[in-house]
């Protein structure tokens, strides 16, 4: 029996409402495909700043260097600035185990409509690479002449040709893994330095993979043609901050923020990858009970198949999918659902789709 040993890390708000959920899905999953989850739960958190003084522990990253994974919720709550919840927390980590490639799949799930109205909207299936650890979000800058009329503050942002070869490197690849097809997220008509640049190598990297179509789109553009007909993008590769964006809206465009998953990913597996939904610790609804956990869910599809569980991977997708259909959905898709029974519903369909994900081997 495989046993993996999965870091934990439930954090702030609905957090820990969701983490819970998947947990209990994935074991139930690994009764069935034959692994076992060994969940190292931490307390980190805006909790733990506001009576320690710190998100983490200052040895953490230590701590969870040798796990297989690290499961997240979200992090950030009223009260701490959130510039130091994340950069105490979520962005080190992005950082210290090099997790370049910020995999966001987006696509319409059966029963799930596009809030947006036209046709081309109801059908879509794209995946954003966001490029993870340099790019807008830096540590360089600061800020000057704090009181005085001549105040300003400074942000760097750093592009290095060894970052953004390797994302659009992993996002070609993906490409031809799906339909070929790949569009960059650029500025270049008005950041004037970083932004050419970065279209240069897209520019190299293109002429090296003649099989795939490419494109690319300013992102003031990119933001319209994802709104008025998403079905024409297959991958498209962001920096960090136009990837960040790009995703709130392509989850938005899929019904809501609640569903979205998210990978983050050191591709040469030197490090642990990192799997948690692209939405935050949505403190409006933090303790209702009402948080969907299907981000939470689909995240951990994905980290079953970074394990190497494709069938269990299948599996719990094919049954989440099948939920979600049933109408068994929260009020941010239209239902009135609990947390609590989503997570119910999922558990009895695992069970029930079982005999169509046994005889494929694992
Ligand atoms: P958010 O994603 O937490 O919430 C945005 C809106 O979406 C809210 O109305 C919320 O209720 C709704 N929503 C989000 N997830 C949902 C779910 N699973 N089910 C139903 N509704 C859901 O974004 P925000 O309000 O900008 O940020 C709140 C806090 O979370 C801030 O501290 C922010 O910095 C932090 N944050 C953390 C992460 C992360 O940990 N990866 C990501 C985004 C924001
Ligand atoms: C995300 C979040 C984070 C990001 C924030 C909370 C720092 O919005 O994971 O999308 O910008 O990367
Ligand atoms: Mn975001």
């Amino acid at each position: 029996m495989t046993t993996h040993k999965i870091a934990t890390l439930p954090g702030d708000g609905i957090g820990n409402e969701v983490v819970p959920v998947a947990m209990d899905v994935v074991n139930r999953l690994g009764e069935m495909h034959g692994f076992t989850m060994e969940w190292e739960i931490q307390d980190w958190g805006c909790e733990r700043y506001v009576r320690e003084g710190s998100m983490m522990p200052s040895d953490a990253l230590d701590q969870i260097a040798s796990s297989d994974a690290i499961f997240l919720g979200a992090v950030g709550a009223p009260g701490v600035p959130d510039h130091v919840s994340l950069w105490g927390m979520l962005i080190p980590i992005r950082r210290r185990f090099d997790q370049y490639v910020n995999l966001r799949p987006a696509k319409i799930l059966r029963g799930i409509p596009s809030p947006l109205k036209d046709d081309r909207a109801q059908n879509f299936d794209m995946v954003v690479i966001r490029e993870n650890v340099e790019g807008e979000y830096s540590a360089i800058g600061g800020r000057l002449y704090s009181g005085s009329d001549n105040e300003l503050a400074i942000q760097e942002n750093v592009f290095t040709r060894r970052g953004v070869t390797r994302v659009m490197a992993y996002a070609f690849e993906l490409a031809q893994k799906r339909g070929n097809h790949l569009t960059s997220a650029t500025k270049s008509n008005g950041i004037i330095h970083t932004m050419p640049f970065w279209d240069e190598i897209f520019d190299e990297m293109s002429a090296r993979h003649a099989d795939v179509t490419v494109d690319q789109y300013h992102i003031d553009a990119l933001v319209a043609m994802f709104v008025l007909d998403p079905s024409r993008f297959d991958v498209v590769v962001a920096s960090n901050l136009f990837g960040d964006i790009l995703t709130d809206l392509s989850a938005a465009m899929a019904g809501s923020i609640g569903i979205a998953p998210s990978a983050n990913i050191n591709p040469e597996r030197i490090h642990p990858s990192m799997f948690e939904p692209v939405h935050g610790s949505a403190p409006d609804i933090a303790g209702k009970g009402i948080a969907n956990p299907i981000g939470q869910v689909w995240s951990a599809v994905l980290m079953l198949e970074h394990l190497g569980h494709p069938v269990a991977a299948k599996h719990l997708m094919h049954s989440m999918e099948e939920v979600i259909a049933s109408e068994v959905r929260t009020p941010d898709i239209g239902g009135t659902a609990t947390t609590h029974e989503v997570a119910e519903a999922l558990m009895a369909q695992i069970d029930a789709d079982l005999s169509q994900f046994t005889s494929q081997g694992r």
